[in-house]
């Protein structure tokens, strides 16, 4: 479920702190709202099961988020599995994002 209120608050502040086209996608949140909108007090832990829970507190799980690509892997698998977040900006770039489990997609 999108939290409405959250994404236009932090997009708000995002403009307002001037934020420039960034290359990953940790650094287009982290110039939104910082390294804290994903880890708790700014530093990885280390199975990166709350980085995973943060995502889905903004953006909704995998049955809530547009793509098939998502509902497919429900219970499967976590954002970070195809999302790399401090490499890249779009999932489809990882290398073998989905070549990696499939050898058809
Ligand atoms: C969009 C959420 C998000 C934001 C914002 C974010 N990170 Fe991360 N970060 C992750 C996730 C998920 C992982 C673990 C998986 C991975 O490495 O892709 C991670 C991993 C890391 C790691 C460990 C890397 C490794 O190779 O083990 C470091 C260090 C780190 N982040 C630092 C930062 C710093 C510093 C910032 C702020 C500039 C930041 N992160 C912002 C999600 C985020
Ligand atoms: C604090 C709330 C918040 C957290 C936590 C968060 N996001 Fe986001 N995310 C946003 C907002 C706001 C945007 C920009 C508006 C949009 O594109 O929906 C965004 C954009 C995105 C985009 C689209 C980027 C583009 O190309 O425009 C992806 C993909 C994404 N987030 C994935 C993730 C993943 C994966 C995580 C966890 C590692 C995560 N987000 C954590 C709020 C969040
Ligand atoms: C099976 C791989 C996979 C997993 C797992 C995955 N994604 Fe994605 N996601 C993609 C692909 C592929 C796209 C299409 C754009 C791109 O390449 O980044 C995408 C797009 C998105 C977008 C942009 C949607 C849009 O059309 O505006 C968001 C936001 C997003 N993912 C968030 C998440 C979150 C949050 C999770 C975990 C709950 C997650 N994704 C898990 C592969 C994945
Ligand atoms: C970490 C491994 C992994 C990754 C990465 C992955 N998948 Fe999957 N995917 C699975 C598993 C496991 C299943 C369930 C078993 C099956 O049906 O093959 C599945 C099922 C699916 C399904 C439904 C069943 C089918 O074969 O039609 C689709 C569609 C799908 N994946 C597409 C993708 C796409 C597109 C990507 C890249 C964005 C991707 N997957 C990345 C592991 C993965």
């Amino acid at each position: 479920m999108m939290k409405r209120w959250l994404m236009v608050l932090l997009l708000g502040l995002g403009m307002a702190a001037g934020a420039q086209a960034a290359d990953v996608l940790a650094d287009i949140h982290a110039d939104m709202a910082g390294c804290e909108s994903c880890h708790a007090d700014g530093e990885p832990s280390s199975d990166g099961a709350y980085e995973n829970e943060t995502c889905v507190g903004c953006h909704g799980g995998m049955t809530e988020i547009e793509g098939d690509q998502h509902a497919a892997h429900d219970g499967m698998l976590v954002c970070s599995d195809c999302h790399a977040v401090h490499e890249h900006t779009a999932a489809a770039d990882a290398s073998g994002a989905c070549a990696d489990c499939h050898d058809d997609k």
